[in-house]
């Protein structure tokens, strides 16, 4: 399986770079998925739903934020309908969108990605930990997945590997 993950694309130079590189990338490199970080792509601080659209359309599969998801506000309408735009799974209850989706591909694979915010120096969100269990106790490697992406999005090295240590 292969899987490309870029991020985290800050503002338009890298964007527009990205847009132009996938088509290439995903033959050159046979992909079976990719995966853009896509929380500061807009002018280094958000999203929109045209750079969304642009990311989709160029062959990204799963786009993925953090804590800098709802810095441009037309984003929310968005997420609410595009299952392929992920939040932070670990975000309150009630908020728009979600943290975790499955696609498949032409070939019949199935990519399960997670999109999680750690505790440590973030803003107040629930806890990481339970959040990544939870997602990995629903998602088994081989029964509901031939991959699983966790992009853990924060501030502690520390926290991040200890995350590592529940996969
Ligand atoms: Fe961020």
């Amino acid at each position: 399986m292969r899987v490309l993950f870029l991020g985290d694309i800050v503002g338009r130079t890298a964007r527009n770079d990205v847009i132009e590189q996938l088509p290439l990338l995903r033959d050159e490199l046979a992909l079976d998925f990719i995966v853009v970080n896509c929380e500061n792509a807009a002018g280094g601080f958000g999203i929109t739903p045209k750079i969304c659209d642009a990311l989709f359309a160029a062959g990204a599969d799963v786009l993925t934020t953090g804590n800098h998801v709802w810095d441009k506000k037309e984003i929310i309408d968005y997420i609410a309908s595009e299952p392929r735009l992920l939040r932070p799974l670990n975000m309150a209850e009630g908020t728009p969108g979600k943290g975790i989706v499955q696609v498949t591909n032409a070939a019949g694979k199935r990519l399960v990605a997670v999109n999680l915010m750690t505790n440590l120096f973030m803003a107040v969100n629930d806890p990481v930990f339970p959040a990544l269990n939870d997602a990995l106790v629903r998602n088994k490697l081989g029964r509901d997945a031939d991959f699983i992406l966790i992009d853990v999005h924060g501030e502690a090295t520390s926290e991040k590997m200890a995350l590592g240590s529940l996969c």
